[in-house]
């Protein structure tokens, strides 16, 4: 992308982390355009006090934000007299470039300064992924012009940044120390008190010499100045490390030597040995997930960038940190943790990192339960019942809009349904006896008090939800929240039962916890409401039946997406709320995501039948909607469909479908590009007999497919092509696979199947 034209745009799509941090593309030196700086710092967090137009009992006191924190790759630049600022240069070429495979964003230009000096540049910059602490950059600056001219270069970290998004535009930092003889800033976040301490350590040589330089740190910023006279075609290297420790990892005392170990043992090691560490820990990342599609480079790229962004989003290292809707990359949604995180993310790092990594996420909701517990009892909720937070970074709710607080309460299932998932693709349970239990036992209380009986049905009803179709609040039975209510109370006796029979001891210590069954009737209430529950159906025209998203859905004037003027899409940004509130168009898959989570309960047909019905009233304005539908028209073999749909995800920001890609990008919904791949076009699933079943489905530009996953201790490569499945244990280890009707035993020499 030219410099200037769109930089917000590709600050996002070239953003780079480590899982512990990460930050936009911001330039390193001056720039007057338009910018949105961003770095920050997972864990890290400010409670922005919630500002609403009417004040409701229940609402959380403030909304937890990602911070925006120092700015650490700063480079100023100054050539004579004239500042370096791409905005008001003359660019003769410009390449800005993200090396997917290996981590590093890199950029070359050729630019003329307003005073007439020509200079050429190339600059490598990473976040290291085998130093979570460690940032690093390399700054070459070549003199082009005839003669010489004096560059001088300020390399610093500055601490004084704000969000964008502030409610009540505050500073969210305050300095605590600068060290200026060690190159050191210790910021801390207000009313959090989160510190981090910024360690700056940085090589220069001009034309091959060494320079030194003057430290000329101040306020919140440390600074090192380094003067030079370049000839022309002389270029000054300068490699620069910064350490960056924070009161989530050291003890506070220890802060400044942390940080300043990680940036001096770097410097030492110098700017080529970082790199190449930082390149191994990405090459052993994407060994076991990634996918080639011969045939096909938008969707190949469109799944390779997918992977990169949430590899580098998280690592699965810390069971303190999630996966946030906009990941590293920008400020909104507060960087926090939302159901993304079960619905679409799980599966995904479970297939793509293995067992242990996607544990840590079921372990982060475990280790909020007692948050969950308190949230439902703000709401009036008793005897352990949990609700867990629409939005969250400590476990607390931050979310303050009745309609998403107290309503969308669906979110609850797919947590549960994210530990299923989990047992069922690993084929282990012992998570239940570790976490799982407990977490189901505070959701199913949840759900047997939340639903109550309607005497007129004589059915237990749920009553003023919001379903994942945000387009409509405050509904009764939205069928998605009570089929998953259903399921969850089932699910959670199941577990129950299982782990009081394989692992007493750990059952008596829940039991002793959380008062299970104390009263000895808690089941009973469990099987009595999943067993009484109204779900809403519609007989068609045809005489068939749907599941109804909700009652009174066909009470609205029944039209088709299609029918949206083009100017007038997305509607979410051209028609009144109220508007939307009153259309039957439909924000997500909502009854179509419970029918693709409990697609065995169903059958192609039943799934067929509700998306021919929901997907052409579908507007799929929310990022997580193609995804699931793209998944569902592959397996009801609605081929071209599929693979529109697949495009609108796996591209969706770096082609801007929504025009808004410049606040940062879709970090969950890339989970669910790749399940569309993987489920949907390569038909992987374990189905109702417990074993891996690969259906392909390619689309028919596609030579082939391949991609591998980490199953049950395997690691196994598929490549799908038409009329041939191929499978391989990269590593060794055995793994049942069925194709077609038969199972195979799957080792390293592999097997090769043809197929219909
Ligand atoms: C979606 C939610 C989602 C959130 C964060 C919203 O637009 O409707 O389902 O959790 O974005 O990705």
């Amino acid at each position: 992308a030219a410099a200037g034209s769109d930089c917000m745009a590709s600050e996002s799509l070239f953003s780079i982390g480590n899982g512990a941090m990460g930050g936009r593309a911001n330039f390193e030196e001056f720039f007057g355009g338009r910018t949105l700086q961003g770095n920050y710092i997972g864990g890290i967090f400010y409670p922005d006090k919630t500002r609403v137009g009417w004040w409701k009992n229940g609402y959380p006191e403030y909304f937890a934000k990602v911070l925006n924190s120092a700015f650490w790759p700063g480079i100023d630049i100054y050539v004579g007299e004239e500042r370096l600022d791409l905005s008001i240069c003359r660019i003769e070429a410009f390449r800005r470039e993200l090396d997917m495979r290996r981590g590093v964003l890199s950029r070359t230009f050729t630019a003329v300064l307003p005073n007439g000096v020509k200079v050429g540049a190339r600059v490598r910059r990473i976040v290291s992924m085998a130093e979570p602490e460690l940032g690093a950059l390399s700054y070459e600056l070549t003199l082009l012009s005839e003669g010489g001219a004096e560059v001088s270069v300020t390399v610093f970290v500055e601490g004084d940044v704000r969000n964008e998004d502030a409610n009540y535009d505050e500073k969210f930092w305050e300095p605590v120390a600068l060290d200026r003889e060690s190159g050191a800033l210790t910021m801390r976040t207000k009313k959090t008190g989160f510190e981090v301490c910024w360690a700056q350590r940085t090589a220069v040589k001009a034309a091959g010499r060494p320079v030194s330089g003057r430290n000329v740190s101040e306020n919140e910023r440390i600074a090192e100045r380094f003067v030079c006279t370049l000839k022309s075609g002389e270029t000054v290297v300068l490699d620069k490390f910064v350490g960056v420790a924070s009161s989530l990892n050291h003890p506070e005392a220890e802060l400044a030597a942390a940080a300043e170990s990680v940036a001096q043992r770097a410097w030492a090691a110098g700017f080529e040995a970082v790199l190449a560490a930082h390149e191994q820990a990405w090459a052993e990342k994407w060994a076991g997930c990634d996918v080639v599609i011969e045939g096909d480079e938008a969707a190949q790229q469109g799944i390779r960038f997918c992977i990169f962004q949430l590899l580098q989003t998280y690592t699965g290292r810390d069971s303190r940190l999630n996966v946030g809707p906009k990941g590293f990359t920008g400020e909104k949604y507060g960087g926090s943790t939302y159901w993304d995180t079960e619905a679409y993310c799980l599966p995904f790092y479970l297939c793509t990192s293995g067992e242990e990594v996607a544990r840590q996420l079921l372990r982060y909701r475990y280790r909020q339960l007692p948050q969950a517990i308190g949230n439902a009892a703000k709401l009036g909720f008793k005897g352990g019942a949990a609700l867990y937070p629409m939005v969250t970074m400590t476990g607390e709710e931050c979310h303050n809009e009745w309609e998403i607080t107290f309503e969308e309460i669906h979110r609850n299932g797919a947590i549960a349904y994210a530990i299923y998932n989990f047992c069922r693709y690993t084929g282990k349970r012992d998570y239940l006896a570790e976490g799982g239990l407990e977490v189901l036992v505070g959701i199913a209380r949840f759900w047997a008090q939340r639903a109550t009986f309607s005497e007129p049905k004589g059915q237990y009803v749920i009553l003023g939800v919001t379903g994942p179709n945000e387009y409509e609040n405050n509904v009764d039975n939205n069928w998605y929240t009570n089929y998953l209510a259903v399921w969850c109370l089932r699910y959670a006796s199941e577990a129950a039962e299982y782990v009081a029979a394989q692992y007493p001891d750990d059952y008596r210590r829940i039991v002793a916890a959380t008062g299970l069954n104390a009263a000895g009737d808690e089941f009973a209430r469990w099987r009595e409401v999943a067993d009484g529950m109204f779900l809403p159906e519609w007989t068609l025209e045809d005489g068939e039946t749907v599941f109804l998203q909700q009652e009174g859905y066909m009470d609205k004037e029944q039209r088709m997406a299609a029918d949206i003027p083009a100017e007038q899409r997305p509607i979410n940004q051209h028609w009144s709320w109220d508007r939307i509130l009153r259309s039957c168009f439909i924000k997500q898959a909502d009854v179509l995501q419970g029918l693709y989570f409990f697609q065995e309960a169903f059958g192609r047909e039943t799934i067929a039948r509700h998306f021919d019905f929901y997907e052409p009233r579908t507007v799929h304005e929310s990022s997580l909607s193609p995804c699931v539908h793209s998944i569902l028209a592959s397996l009801t073999g609605r081929a071209a469909r599929a693979y529109e749909l697949y495009l609108r995800t796996a591209r969706l920001d770096l082609d801007d479908y929504n025009r808004e890609v410049h606040e940062g990008l879709h970090i969950t919904s890339m989970a669910g590009s790749w399940l569309s791949v993987v489920e949907g076009f390569g038909g992987i699933r374990v189905g109702r007999d417990g074993c891996l079943h690969v259906v392909p489905r390619l689309p028919e530009k596609w030579r082939s497919l391949t991609f591998e996953l980490h199953y049950r201790g395997a690691i196994l490569r598929f490549g799908l092509s038409v009329g041939e499945v191929r499978v391989v244990s990269v590593n060794g280890r055995p793994a049942e696979v069925v194709v077609g009707e038969r199972c195979y035993r799957v080792d390293d020499r592999g097997i090769q199947v043809k197929i219909g």
